[in-house]
């Protein structure tokens, strides 16, 4: 400790430096570290050499990038599984594209962040495996109107019909334009097969049995008395009902399917974040 070279002066020398030695001696207030820190001052020697500098700065942030991004290559996925999540059924696919096609995300966000007026306000924050089977995924950041990715079961399918065909008459100083025609659009499963097989292409566990199936369990989930025992072995949880109330199938019954069922996939009354990854 005691070897000192030409560029680092020796602190017992200086008369400026005051070490808690000194201190202890006359009372001054000490201005150099204690002399054990010495390694310290070596560093000084890579602060006043700008390219050694550089060259060791380099080496920190490549060996932190490789620790960081190297595992990514080997793993096969980084979202945890979460139960309960499945892809969507067919119907509420459909209103999901419909939601996209309105523009609804201009003014809707999905995605609770994991801060304490949002938890307050929408319910438990998202996790990232409820939105994996989205494509594209509709988080948003814009938000004239409330967060929606917990909206499934916080209203009736009577007041969602009410809401989208005037949401004025249900809250009076609501900016939300008027859906109402979506009342008055049928909508069939002429192209649910190739919605299907898209999205399994991109990666959603759509099996070729639910692709074949994808028609039937369309038509199956506004029949309360439908036979939709395959339906609900495909898409587990999957709400049968007529909903918005009318004998034909229209969009609207699309876009409530798909409401009704944001958020409600994960039963949070059992569900434990797994910290340990
Ligand atoms: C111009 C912005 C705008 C657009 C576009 C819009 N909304 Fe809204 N939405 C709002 C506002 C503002 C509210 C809050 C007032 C209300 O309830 O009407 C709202 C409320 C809602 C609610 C109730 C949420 C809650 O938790 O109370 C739902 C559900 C909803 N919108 C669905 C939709 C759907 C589906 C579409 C597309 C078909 C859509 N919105 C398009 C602005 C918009």
């Amino acid at each position: 400790m005691t070897k000192h070279n030409d560029q680092i002066p020796d602190p017992d020398r200086d008369p400026k430096t005051v070490t808690l030695k000194d201190t202890a001696r006359d009372g001054s207030v000490p201005n150099e570290l204690p002399h054990h820190t010495k390694l310290l001052d070596r560093h000084g020697i890579i602060e006043r050499n700008a390219t050694l500098l550089l060259v060791f700065s380099f080496l920190v942030v490549t060996i932190g990038g490789i620790v960081e991004i190297a595992p990514l290559f080997w793993l096969e996925n980084t979202i945890e599984e979460v139960e309960g999540v499945r892809p969507y059924s067919p119907l509420e696919l459909a209103g999901r594209d419909i939601y996209i096609r309105e523009g609804c995300y201009n003014c809707h966000s999905q995605m609770i962040r994991p801060m304490h007026d949002e938890v307050e306000r929408y319910g438990h924050y998202s996790l990232a495996a409820e939105s994996m089977y989205d494509h594209p995924h509709q988080w948003g950041s814009k938000r004239t109107g409330p967060d929606v990715a917990r909206v499934g079961g916080r209203y009736s399918d009577e007041w969602h019909v009410d809401h989208l065909v005037d949401p004025q008459s249900v809250v009076p100083e609501s900016i939300m334009p008027k859906y109402d025609y979506l009342a008055r659009t049928r909508i069939t499963p002429e192209h649910i097969e190739s919605l299907l097989r898209t999205h399994a292409f991109v990666g959603v566990p759509y099996t070729e049995e639910m692709i074949e199936n994808a028609a039937a369990d369309f038509r199956v989930q506004v029949e309360p008395f439908g036979d939709w025992d395959g339906l609900l072995e495909r898409y587990p949880g999957a709400q049968v009902r007529n909903f918005d109330g009318q004998p034909e199938l229209t969009e609207m019954d699309a876009l409530i399917a798909y409401l009704q069922m944001l958020g409600t996939l994960v039963d949070f009354s059992t569900f434990t974040a797994d910290d340990s990854r």
